[in-house]
């Protein structure tokens, strides 16, 4: 079942109801001020930083769901609605959500009154437009109460909603005309505040939460003031501080009329927080008077509709440019819309949000993670790379000398977050995967000499090649008894805990370590994790890459003597016959064999170690693919684990809390999922690769929304796997590593355009129906026109390329560098 569509020509997805399984959201804002926007209008927004800096109120874990947001309410003649339905939840005559590249256009209409709200973040611009479009479609006269409403958080979102005993008290605002301004904590160590304003005169406001719903037994779908037809002006004194206008409306039949909302941000200088004077008509119960200047210069930005569309065609102009860089044109729409808009588009949104705010992530749990944010610029890095640059830094300067990481870091202070703290096993390996990205992406090798403190030598003179050195280290300066990398904490998977031994309802899985483990140094020194193992020789020769190009022949020679020691070990201590073993645990038993009577079998480790051709010589690769079809594979994608653990292993952790099918137990990871495809891609298997490609992206279980429940047009971390109850049903949608991933998956593994070191490799592992497909790729200033040519219907081989009709050996197109456009022609054979 469906509950909207694709409009690929304007990359779109329209929502036809807005009863869909599970609200459906976007982003808006891509730099400093963002804003989550269901398809009824619930949401929030923040700047920068979802915990610290949060502007409007939301409450999650509500009932219903998502109540709470930026929501206009008309009371035309007693029918009182929203154009988003919600929160009253009026039947609608008509309903429509759009939700598009950094915008959304919600539509409603009821009794010939018609609503077009459209809502975007200008680029360079810290606030919200919504452009309000009432039209008059009935043969009648029409007069009417129009109402928005934004209810402000106390800036910090976790304080904001535990510390009532103080925030109860400290709400402040200042109107101005239609402007409404929030300035809480202002006076005192705050040189921010945020507004909501329109264009037009008002014939009322409220500010005070409790005055504009009329009772505290109230919700929002339920307002007096909106009944009644008419605001209270309320002027908020603690509490629960609001925004909302009110303004009576006359439209003649086929009349129109358009409002210009802004809910924007500022800060000032120290020395230019307060204003000179009072102006004639200010409300305030202070002294003292906010400078406005700022926000006067954003309302004058977009106070007009013209200025609003051309700020809205610059929005789109930006995406359409961001989206040309690579695109492709396949027999398969799903894969083009996929790879063309979606995938893309959910990148950049990965890139910027990391795990902070979704639907699911709560914005105050986490910051910036420094393994997510290493593998969200693998999908992201084509599109603005001096922006992952800049990331790289950041999150590098967050690194310990010793090239252990801190796991998390707030956006807004860039600082390591010294409460969940370090010693997760994989971190320091995607360090070095995403610079490798970077570069084979830019050819900017500069980035190895830019200096790059360490956190815990914030002067010294450090360079981002110290970073990938100690990185690399890291691993090989922590290994167990079988010469297999320690698990410490946690590696990739959060919930493998082998130091933990937790009895205790509270403690943390990730951050608790048993007492027994403190002699050691805080974690065991038997527990081993193969999948630090195979990621280690996935990632290792792209550090003895940039060694070899460096000149450093012996270093590279030394790295590459440890890389070839690990892929021995590995297969001597992790190979358990048909599949790789997934850890040693603390007792040094074996995790994920055959001999283990739950989870014998695992998928992380295995994509990486096939990838690494650990064993290929002995068969050890198509062993492992088969493996995981057998064991793993099933309608909605792959499980993580199987059988599921019924019972709780102490011994490992988290893994086993979970009820088998969901997360990661047993739960469709589609992360990980996108590391198989890559494999057997690699390994030539298009068909499979394929097979499990559409089975976990979006666009293809558009069908089945129903029970896949979240959005038809991104990743969620996870699906109910076989074992769980609510099996193929999607949760924890947008932010996870499975865009990124998948974005590689699908463009560097099956189409197989591929950036490397020296150029750009087109060799892709497609299913043999496909006649070929095009793909336009912008590379290090040139562009490219790739043609796939598939005659002979295989699955991957390259028979013949030629650039520009020249031959190349090879399946590398080197780098022209002369800014102008090269006709690929590759025929598969
Ligand atoms: C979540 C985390 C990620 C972790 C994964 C598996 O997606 O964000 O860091 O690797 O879960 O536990
Ligand atoms: C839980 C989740 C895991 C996530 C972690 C983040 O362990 O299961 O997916 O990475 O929390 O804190």
């Amino acid at each position: 079942m469906k509950f909207g569509y694709f409009d690929d020509s304007r990359k779109e997805y329209v929502i036809n109801t807005p009863r869909t399984p599970y609200p459906w959201i976007n982003y808006l804002g891509n730099q400093g001020f963002f804003s989550l926007i269901s398809n009824t209008a619930g949401g929030y927004s923040f700047y920068m930083d979802a915990r610290l800096r949060r502007i409007t109120r939301y409450r999650y874990n509500n009932v219903p769901l998502d109540m709470g947001g930026r929501y206009f309410y008309i009371n035309d003649n007693g029918t009182i609605w929203n154009p988003g339905w919600s929160p009253v939840k009026t039947d609608l005559d008509e309903y429509e959500c759009r939700h598009g590249m950094g915008y959304t256009i919600i539509k409603g209409k009821k009794n010939g009154l018609k609503a077009e709200v459209t809502f975007f973040v200008p680029q360079n611009y810290d606030g919200e437009v919504q452009q309000v479009v009432l039209t008059n479609d009935s043969a009648e006269a029409k007069e009417f109460s129009f109402f928005s409403i934004a209810e402000w958080c106390l800036w910090d979102a976790q304080d904001d909603c535990t510390n009532f005993q103080r925030n109860f008290s400290t709400g402040r605002v200042e109107i101005e005309g239609s402007t409404i301004y929030h300035v809480t904590e202002y006076r005192d160590r705050r040189n921010h505040y945020a507004f909501y304003t329109v264009n037009d005169e008002i014939d009322g406001y409220d500010t005070d939460r409790d005055a504009f719903l009329g009772s505290i037994y109230n919700g929002w779908d339920n307002p007096e003031t909106v009944k009644a037809g008419k605001a209270s002006d309320s002027f908020a004194d603690g509490w629960s501080p609001v925004a909302s206008h009110y303004k009576k409306i006359t439209l003649a039949p086929g009349e129109s009329k358009t409002l210009i909302f802004i809910l924007g941000y500022a800060e000032n200088p120290q020395d230019k927080k307060f204003a000179a004077e009072k102006p004639e008509g200010l409300l305030t119960r202070e002294k003292w008077v906010l400078n406005k200047e700022k926000a006067y210069a954003m309302i004058d930005k977009y106070n007009t509709p013209e200025k609003v569309a051309a700020g809205l065609a610059e929005l789109k102009d930006t995406w359409d440019k961001l989206l040309s860089i690579f695109k492709v044109d396949t027999p398969d729409d799903k894969v083009n819309r996929m790879v063309n808009i979606w995938n893309q588009y959910q990148c950049m949104v990965t890139f910027n949000l990391s795990r902070s705010a979704s639907y699911f992530e709560s914005g105050i749990g986490r910051g910036m993670g420094f393994r997510d944010s290493n593998q969200d610029i693998l999908g992201f890095v084509h599109q603005i790379p001096e922006r992952a640059r800049e990331r790289l830094i950041d999150i590098a300067s967050t690194q310990l000398s010793d090239g252990g990481c801190y796991h998390q870091y707030q956006p807004l202070t860039k600082k390591g977050n010294a409460d969940i703290g370090g010693d997760f096993s994989d971190d320091p390996l995607w360090m070095i995967l995403s610079v490798a990205a970077y570069i084979k992406e830019t050819g900017d090798w500069s980035i190895l000499d830019a200096n790059v403190p360490f956190d815990d030598d914030p002067e010294g003179k450090h360079t981002m090649l110290e970073h990938l050195d100690v990185s690399f280290y890291h691993i090989v300066n922590n290994l167990g008894p079988h010469g297999l990398p320690l698990a410490m904490r946690a590696d990739w998977n959060d919930c493998i805990n082998l130091s933990c031994f937790s009895d205790t309802p509270g403690e943390s899985f990730q951050t608790y370590t048993n007492p027994k483990f403190k002699a050691e140094g805080g974690y065991s020194k038997i527990a081993e994790s193969v999948f630090v193992a195979a990621l280690f020789t996935y990632t290792g020769p792209a550090y003895v890459g940039i060694l070899e190009h460096l000149g450093k022949a012996d270093e590279a020679a030394k790295a590459q003597a440890e890389i070839d020691k690990m892929k021995k070990n590995t297969m001597e201590s992790a190979f358990d016959g048909d599949w790789f073993l997934r850890a040693y645990d603390a007792n040094g038993e074996k995790m994920g064999s055959k001999e283990c009577e739950e989870g014998k079998i695992f998928i992380e480790p295995q994509g990486f170690a096939v990838m690494s051709e650990i064993g290929k010589e002995e068969g050890a690769d198509i062993k492992t693919l088969n493996a995981i079809d057998k064991y793993l594979n099933c309608e909605y994608g792959l499980v993580l684990n199987n059988p599921a653990f019924t019972k709780y292993y102490i011994q490992y952790g988290e893994i086993s809390t979970y009820p088998g099918g969901y997360k990661e137990n047993a739960g469709i990871f589609t992360h990980n999922n996108a590391w198989i495809i890559c494999a057997e891609a690699y390994a030539g298997r298009g068909e499979k690769a394929f097979e499990y490609y559409s089975k976990i992206a979006p666009a293809f279980t558009e069908e089945t929304s129903d029970i896949h429940k979240t959005e038809p047009y991104v990743y969620g971390q996870m699906i109910g796997g076989k074992d769980a109850k609510n099996f193929g049903q999607g949760k924890n949608s947008w932010l996870t590593g499975t865009a990124a991933w998948n974005m590689v998956a699908i463009s560097q593994y099956i189409l197989g355009v591929k950036p490397e070191f020296d150029g750009l490799r087109v060799d892709p592992s497609i299913p043999a129906a496909w006649d070929g497909f095009t793909a336009t790729r912008q590379f290090r200033g040139d562009t490219y026109e790739i043609t796939i040519k598939n005659p002979d219907h295989v699955n991957k081989g390259v028979k013949k390329l030629t650039v520009d009709g020249v031959d190349v050996e090879g399946c590398i197109v080197p780098v022209a560098g002369d800014g102008n456009t090269h006709k690929v022609e590759v025929l598969l054979g």
